[in-house]
Parts: C-alpha cells; sequence; structure tokens
C-alpha cells in the first residue's frame, strides 16, 4: 500500500510516492514564483501553492491510487480565504519581515514575557500572528468581513487541506498552530487574549488536530483518499529522523537550518533565545522540542555562486573549500537577513573577518561552508545551557548541504560530537508519510519505525579540542563585533 507524501515548501512543491518497504519511489517536484513586492517583504500566490500541490501529486501517483496522504509544508506562512475558497491577498511568507514595527509595540507594551509563556515564541515577524493581523488591517474590507465569521486563516497546511477537500474541512495541526504565536502549548488551545490584542477574530481560526489526525479525505485524485498525516516541515523531518526519544536531536540544512531537540512531555522554557514548540501530537499525547532556527545555511552556497560568482554549482563549494590556504582563516557571519536563534538580530548583516591580499575564493568558500558548522554550535551551545539532561548527544543531519562530506566532518569537528547522515534523505517527506501510514495501521509505530531508520554515515570529531575552543572563541568575537556594528 502505497502512501503519498505532499511537501509543500518554500521555493517548491513536491510529492513522493512510498512503497509498502517505506522507502521513497516516484516524485515530482514542481518551482513556483517568489513576490518581493517591497524590500524585506516576501509574498506567495496561494493559487501557485495549489496549483503545483495538486500536480505533482497527480504527475508522482501517474495513475496509481495511495492509500493515505500525508501532508507537510513550509510554517508560519499565512493564507487568509473566503468562504468560496478565494484568498483575499497573496500568502505572507515566514521570511517576511513587514511587520517588524507591530513585533516593537508588542514588545514595547510589556507583552513578551507573557505571549512566551503561553506560545513557546519569542515576538518576532517571523511567526504568523502579525502577519494576519497585517492583513486584516490593510486589505480592504478584511476586518468587517472576518468578523462576520466569512473569512479562514490558515498556514499552508491548511490551505491545502481546504482545497483537497474542496471547502469540507478546515483544520491544521498541533505542530503548525504551534507556529502562528495564537496558540497556548500548553494548553493546546487558541490562545483568545493574544487573539483579542491582535483583532483577530477567533472564529476564523482552524480546528486543531493530531499529528496523525484525520483531516478528511480527497477524491481529486483518483479514487477517495483519506488525509491522515499533518505536520510542519521540520517537525516531520525530526519525526523522518526517528527523534522520538528525549534528548534526541536533527538539524536540516536547506536554505536555512533548523534543529529541533525532543525534550518530552517537557515543554523547557529556553533562558538562551531558543523557542519551545511542539515536536508532535499522536493520539492526543504532545512531544515537545526545542528549536534553533539560522535563516542562512544552504543560502550561503547560493551567494557563493549567484552572489560571488566563484563557483558554478552548489557541489563546486566543497572543493574549492578544500584547497584554502591552511594559515589563513577568514571568519563570515552570514547575517544577509539578519541573525535567527539564539541572537534574534534582525537589523544585523553580514560580515567578514581576517581579510588579507591573499584572500581568495577558496577561503571564501571554506569561510561559507564553516558558517554553517559555528551557527549549529551556537544553537547546540544554547540547548545544552537550556537543558543540561541533554547530555552527550549525536547529531541527525539531513537536508542539501549534508551531501558535503567536508562540511559534516567539519561539523562535527566543531561541535565536538558525532553528527549522523541517514540512507533516506528525504527525512521531511518521509516523517510525513509515517504519520499517515501509521496512522492508518499499513507502518509500524514509533519503536519499529525507529528500528528501520538506517545510517549512511557518521562523521566523529577529529579536531584538537584546543584548536575547537580557538575557532569557536574566534566566531563568537565576529558575531560579537556583527552584531555590535
Ligand atoms: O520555519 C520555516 C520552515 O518551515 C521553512 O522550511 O524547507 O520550506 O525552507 P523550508
Amino acid at each position: 500500500m502505497s502512501i503519498l507524501a505532499l511537501d509543500q515548501g518554500t521555493t517548491s512543491s513536491r510529492a513522493i510516492l512510498f512503497g509498502d518497504d517505506m522507502a521513497p519511489g516516484r516524485s515530482h517536484q514542481l518551482e513556483f514564483p517568489q513576490h518581493f513586492p517591497r524590500s524585506g517583504w516576501v509574498e506567495h500566490d496561494p493559487a501557485d501553492i495549489w496549483r503545483t500541490t495538486l500536480e505533482s501529486a497527480g504527475a508522482a501517483l501517474a495513475g496509481e491510487s495511495a492509500a493515505a496522504i500525508g501532508i507537510t509544508n513550509q510554517r508560519e506562512t499565512v493564507v487568509v480565504w473566503d468562504e468560496d475558497g478565494r484568498p483575499i491577498h497573496n500568502a505572507i511568507v515566514w521570511q517576511d519581515r513587514r511587520t517588524a514595527g507591530l513585533c516593537r509595540t508588542l514588545r514595547a507594551e510589556g507583552l513578551e514575557e507573557e505571549i512566551t509563556a503561553r506560545t513557546g515564541l519569542i515576538i518576532d515577524p517571523y511567526f504568523s500572528a502579525t502577519k494576519l493581523a497585517w492583513l486584516l488591517e490593510h486589505v480592504d474590507g478584511a476586518r468587517e468581513q472576518a468578523e462576520a465569521g466569512k473569512l479562514r486563516f490558515g498556514t499552508v497546511d491548511s490551505w491545502l487541506i481546504w482545497n483537497l477537500t474542496e471547502g469540507r474541512v478546515h483544520a491544521t495541526d498541533a505542530t503548525n498552530a504551534c507556529r502562528t504565536m495564537l496558540y497556548d502549548i500548553h494548553k493546546g488551545a487558541w490562545d483568545e487574549d493574544i487573539c483579542a490584542r491582535l483583532g483577530i477574530p477567533l472564529s476564523m481560526l482552524p480546528d486543531v488536530r493530531d499529528s496523525d489526525g484525520d483531516f478528511g479525505e480527497t477524491t481529486l485524485l483518483g479514487g477517495t483518499i483519506p488525509l491522515r498525516g499533518v505536520a510542519g516541515d521540520q517537525q516531520a523531518a525530526t519525526l523522518g529522523q526517528a527523534c522520538f526519544a528525549p534528548g534526541m536531536l536533527k538539524s536540516t540544512y536547506g536554505t536555512g537550518c533548523f534543529a529541533l531537540l525532543n525534550t518530552g512531555g517537557e515543554a523547557v522554557t529556553s533562558e538562551h533565545r531558543l523557542l519551545t514548540t511542539i515536536a508532535y501530537r499522536l493520539a492526543g499525547q504532545t512531544t515537545y522540542a526545542l528549536e534553533g532556527s539560522i535563516f542562512i545555511a544552504g543560502a550561503v552556497v547560493q551567494w557563493l555562486r549567484d552572489g560571488l560568482k566563484i563557483i558554478d554549482a552548489a557541489p563546486d563549494a566543497q572543493p574549492l573549500a578544500e584547497t584554502a590556504d591552511e594559515g589563513h582563516r577568514l571568519t563570515l557571519v552570514p547575517a544577509f537577513t539578519g541573525l535567527g536563534a539564539p541572537h534574534w538580530a534582525p537589523e544585523a548583516r553580514g560580515a567578514i573577518f581576517g581579510l588579507t591580499r591573499n584572500s581568495g575564493p577558496a577561503e571564501f568558500a571554506r569561510a561559507a561552508l564553516e558558517s554553517v558548522g559555528f551557527q549549529t554550535a551556537d544553537l547546540m551551545s544554547a540547548m545544552k545551557a537550556d537543558w543540561p539532561q541533554m547530555g552527550e548527544t549525536v547529531l541527525r543531519v539531513d537536508g542539501g548541504m549534508t551531501a558535503s562530506d567536508w562540511t559534516m566532518q567539519f561539523l562535527s569537528d566543531i561541535l565536538g560530537a558525532p553528527v549522523d547522515r541517514p540512507q533516506v534523505q528525504e527525512t521531511t517527506a518521509l516523517g510525513a508519510a509515517w504519520l499517515a501510514g501509521q496512522a492508518i495501521g499499513a507502518w509500524p509505530g514509533p519503536e519499529g519505525f525507529s528500528d528501520a531508520w538506517q545510517l549512511d554515515r557518521r562523521f566523529e570529531p577529529q579536531m584538537e579540542e584546543g584548536a575547537r575552543s580557538k575557532r569557536l572563541t574566534e566566531w563568537r568575537d565576529a558575531v560579537a563585533r556583527t552584531i555590535g556594528g
């Protein structure tokens, strides 16, 4: 019995058909346009999101049927549509910074502590709440329509569920709800006070279900297929990496990097500006995670290619970095769009330190790849400080950048910890497929699925402790100067 995973990401929509053996089979991927109406604004056309999802699903199925569908998606991105399913505006994407001013106002009102205590998040434009408030404020007639119960809000999963079920189901799962900054992660309910402060009627919010809950069925892909798994993409990758036990940790290297540490039934409050988030909610049981979000990871390689033009293709970065002069270190702080966790410095911009007349493409490439390791090391230290019982841990990695052995070796060196790369790299889609597959009883539960997880390669730290701490000190000094300056 095949399971279809729909992975709706920031730049493309993908569909992957998984077989009985839980291995990825036929897949299809479609990119769609990004809209940047103003500096710092990022939008998607919701129709593009839906069209590319439906088309890629059809292509992956290629006439076959699936026993169930699992959905995973870019998180935090906001769509608002009317009763006829017509979006009232483009989707406002998670990367969009237009609501920085409203976030400053909320902080000035002294709301940060309470909002963090309830939602696990810090006040930042990254999350859905202020984007939704912006739409209600700026789209003609939106507030009146919302108050009359005529508009629906959803993250991308809800938008897809609504369309797949032809308007029968308006729902989301707990992992997506917890990224809105409107959801009380302890009570497991929308927070009426935060909604009231932002003028968001409760009636427009989706029903929040378990990640392996029942999200209706679709008849748009041949036959009737149940929608039985939904999770935000980083949480789905946590599942796909089988990080079920407290203390297990994964990091996904796409455009950005998102590290999630499973903390079990305990919602750990961060003292180091990490996020407290829901890792998954299965059969009513919530498992929490600490999350560190870095905005620039793979994007730094795109910068080498498209900005500096010193490589032709992403895989060229590693061989170039390997030719760098051993005695000539550059430190790159890739704060191209500010810095995320644990610094949260939206106004910071990138900087490079240590330039000499001998600094060339190879040294830039090495500094770029190393910056990903350094940023991950900052997240790991924050996690250890927040949750000392984390102890010695192994980092499970996935995403495009993990194909580079050199980058993974440096990551292990600078963390001083083992780094495990799995055989199946499609961990995000696999996590969504697992939710749906186990929900219908076709795939094993957490234990059996953990047993099936297979290692491709383990990277063990080889750097001497003295060298490691020297490099980390240089990095932290560079970050302090970047944020300060
Ligand atoms: O929080 C944003 C994250 O969910 C986006 O992931 O893979 O679509 O860039 P991705």
